[in-house]
């Protein structure tokens, strides 16, 4: 079991590369099974779900080449549609894509419920109403989901919830359908309009992705392409949060900075310096910031995924802090772990109370998600003393070679593998 030892305090300074997006490399690289010929995915990242991703593709038969670290030839010719049983789908949610992509190419898919989720309940209704509408037949059957199409025939489906899942989902199946599929309230989060940018690389036609209305005409087949993944938001939005609570200055570079712009504004109101260039932000951390309300929202608001990060850094500023969570029922479990280094914060129901102390003491934690994981380091790198913190499968799944990057940025973090526990390996469902 590996865990992070960080003695916090320091003031981190430097330059870091943001890696390809997390979000939208695991649709991206399932989306190359809808083509008749090799793919090359450029700036994909180093993240345990790449690993995951390509894993599962490589057991179904499609033939994976790593030409060197961030970009990969995948040939989905010989991939076979072979069922996705629960052990492979509990490993990440995203396997969900699997069921838009296989259906999309065979009018059938095999995918086992993705399983609990630490955020929350997570239903899947709004995927299968979609797949509903292009005449899938759904079935459940042993926690299977089951989808068959005789043909997929383009038709008008509006979403009940905004669902950045079942927006990709739909996109995928439409793609090849016959006919025009208009989507309405779809997401409109940048690595839905990656993944439909990657898909017309490869010939589909799809537009309006990043509005509220996408409209795609299926087309008879899709070529081979090669695409660069869009720097990842979230990742880039973490290292920003590093640079405030440690009072550093930190160059972030590989960066879209309009991505960035609800999280550079919220920083900028409580005291952050924050500068955008073409293609970075340099983030300038100092004393006395003010505490501020954020809540979340589907993007261009205020993205669910940077919340954690950013209640770290309010842990310490002036006054209170108001945090609403709008997204999902359970993202506030972090709260606890930065309780036990001293913050000051209360949840009830989907709301966050931050009264701001001084300064967190490094205390020992458990990452409990991936952004809880990335907060509970933003935390440990600001506080007094040492941190340690436990369960980092869950960081490693989103953040590429995390320590190596704070180390070059002057963070005192090191990673350690101790023996595991009886029972740990059950909790590693993610
Ligand atoms: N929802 C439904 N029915 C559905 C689908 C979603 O009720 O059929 C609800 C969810 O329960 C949730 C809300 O709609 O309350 C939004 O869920 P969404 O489908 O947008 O989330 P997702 O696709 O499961 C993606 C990201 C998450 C990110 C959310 C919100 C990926 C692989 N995951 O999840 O990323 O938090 O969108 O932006 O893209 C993360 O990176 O740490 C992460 C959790």
């Amino acid at each position: 079991m590996e865990k992070y030892i960080i003695k916090g305090g320091k003031k981190l300074s430097g330059e870091v590369v943001i890696s390809g997006a997390k979000n939208a490399v695991v649709a991206i690289l399932p989306a190359v099974i809808l083509s008749d010929e090799p793919c090359v995915i450029e700036n994909i990242p180093g993240i345990s779900d790449v690993t995951i991703t390509l894993q599962i593709m490589s057991e179904m038969g499609a033939k994976i080449r790593m030409i060197n670290k961030t970009t990969v030839e995948i040939d989905p010719r010989g991939l076979m549609n072979l069922p996705i049983p629960y052990d492979k789908a509990k490993r990440m949610r995203a396997t969900t894509y699997f069921l838009g992509t296989l259906l999309g190419r065979f009018h059938s898919a095999h995918v086992s419920m993705p399983g609990g989720c630490n955020l929350g309940d997570r239903p899947i209704d709004q995927h299968l109403k979609c797949f509903a509408a292009l005449g899938t037949t759904c079935e459940l059957e042993g926690g299977m989901i089951h989808l068959s199409a005789d043909r997929l025939i383009g038709n008008q489906i509006f979403f009940d919830k905004n669902s950045v899942g079942a927006t990709i989902n739909g996109i995928m199946a439409a793609v090849k359908a016959e006919g025009l599929t208009i989507i309405e309230n779809a997401a409109k989060e940048p690595h839905v309009v990656d993944l439909a940018n990657c898909l017309n690389s490869m010939g589909a036609d799809i537009i309006g992705a990043g509005t509220d209305v996408i409209k795609i005409r299926g087309v008879k087949s899709l070529h081979g392409t090669t695409y660069s993944v869009i720097p990842d938001q979230i990742e880039a939005g973490t290292y920003m949060a590093v640079a405030a609570a440690t009072k550093g200055d930190i160059l972030i570079k590989n960066v879209i900075p309009k991505h960035l712009e609800p999280i550079t504004n919220k920083l900028l109101k409580i005291g952050v310096k924050v500068e955008q260039f073409d293609d970075a932000v340099r983030v300038v951390g100092g004393e006395g910031y003010v505490g501020t309300s954020i809540k979340t929202h589907p993007h261009p608001g205020f993205p669910t995924d940077m919340q954690p990060q950013l209640s770290a850094v309010l842990a310490c500023a002036n006054g209170t802090s108001m945090i609403t969570e709008s997204i999902f029922d359970n993202r506030f479990r972090y709260v606890d772990e930065l309780r036990r280094m001293g913050a000051n914060i209360s949840v009830e129901g989907r709301v966050a109370v931050i009264e701001g102390v001084e300064r967190l003491k490094g205390a020992p934690m458990r990452a409990t998600d991936l952004r809880a994981g990335a907060a509970l380091i933003v935390a440990a790198l600001g506080a007094e003393g040492t941190s340690e913190i436990y369960d980092i499968f869950h960081i490693e799944r989103g953040y590429e070679n995390m320590e190596i990057k704070l180390k070059a940025l002057g963070a005192d973090i090191e990673k350690i593998d101790e023996p595991e526990e009886p029972g740990e390996e059950s909790r590693k469902a993610i």
